[in-house]
C-alpha cells in the first residue's frame, strides 16, 4: 500500500472537567486497543511543546492574561499539535488518542467570559474529531478527586465556580459523535462501555477489531 491509499486514521478526543478521569481512562484504553494490534498515539493538549509549557506556567496564576490572549496561547499550542502530530498521524492511518482538544477551549474559555460560538469558529482550522468520549463527574466530585486522590491542590484553572459553568457549556455541545459518559460509577464497567463505543467506531470504519 503506498501513501496515497493508506485508510485515514481515527481521532478520538477524551474531554471533561478537571479531575474527571479523562487522562486515566485514555491510558487504559490505549493499552486495550494495542492490545489488539492497532497503531495509537497518545497526545494531549495542553502540549509539552513552547506554546503548551507556557500555559502551564499559567496554571499557578491565571490572571496575568486577558481571555482572549489565553484563548490565543491555546490556539497556537493547538495549530502545532495539529501540524505536528494529529495530521501525519492519522495520515498514516493510526489512531489518535487525545487528552483534550478544541472542546476544551469552548467550554474554559467560554466559561471565562468569551462567545462559545465563535471559539468554535476559531478552530476551524482543527480536523473534526471522529468521536468525543465527554467524562462526566460532578464539580465538587471532581475537585475532591484532584485534593484527595492527586494530593494537589485546584490551580486557576479548577475553580469551583468556573467549574460548574464549564460543565454546562460541555452539557450543551450538540455533535452527535459526543458520547456522555458518567465517570461516577465504577471504572470497570466505565472502562468497558468506553471500549464497546471505540469498537464500534472501528469496525464501521473498517478498523480490525474483536
Ligand atoms: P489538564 O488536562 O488538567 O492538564 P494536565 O492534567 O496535563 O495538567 O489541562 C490543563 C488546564 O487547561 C485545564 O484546567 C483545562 C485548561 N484548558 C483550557 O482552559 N483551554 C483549552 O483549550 C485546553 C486544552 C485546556
Amino acid at each position: 500500500m503506498n501513501a496515497d491509499t493508506v485508510q485515514r486514521g481515527l481521532l478520538i478526543a477524551f474531554e471533561g472537567i478537571d479531575g474527571s478521569g479523562k487522562s486515566s481512562h485514555l491510558r487504559w484504553l490505549a493499552a486495550y486497543l494495542r492490545g489488539q494490534g492497532l497503531s495509537v498515539v497518545e497526545t494531549r493538549e495542553p502540549t509539552d511543546g513552547a506554546y503548551g509549557q507556557c500555559i502551564r506556567n499559567l496554571f499557578t496564576n491565571r490572571k496575568k492574561l486577558s481571555p482572549e490572549e489565553e484563548l490565543e496561547l491555546f490556539l497556537l499550542d493547538r495549530k502545532e499539535h495539529v501540524a505536528q502530530c494529529i495530521n501525519p498521524a492519522l495520515a498514516a492511518g493510526q489512531i489518535v488518542l487525545t487528552d483534550r482538544y478544541y472542546f476544551s477551549s469552548v467550554a474554559y474559555q467560554g466559561a471565562a467570559g468569551m462567545n462559545p460560538v465563535a471559539i468554535f469558529a476559531k478552530n476551524a482550522f482543527a480536523p473534526e474529531p471522529d468521536m468525543v468520549l465527554l467524562l462526566r463527574v460532578s464539580p465538587q466530585e471532581g475537585l475532591r478527586r484532584i485534593r484527595e486522590q492527586r494530593c494537589e491542590h485546584p490551580n486557576d484553572f479548577e475553580q469551583e465556580e468556573q467549574l460548574i459553568k464549564v460543565d454546562r457549556l460541555f452539557a450543551s455541545f450538540p455533535q452527535s459523535y459526543i458520547k456522555r459518559i458518567d465517570n461516577s460509577a465504577n471504572r470497570d464497567k466505565v472502562q468497558a462501555y468506553i471500549r464497546q463505543l471505540v469498537r464500534e467506531l472501528c469496525c464501521a470504519r473498517g478498523f480490525a477489531c474483536q
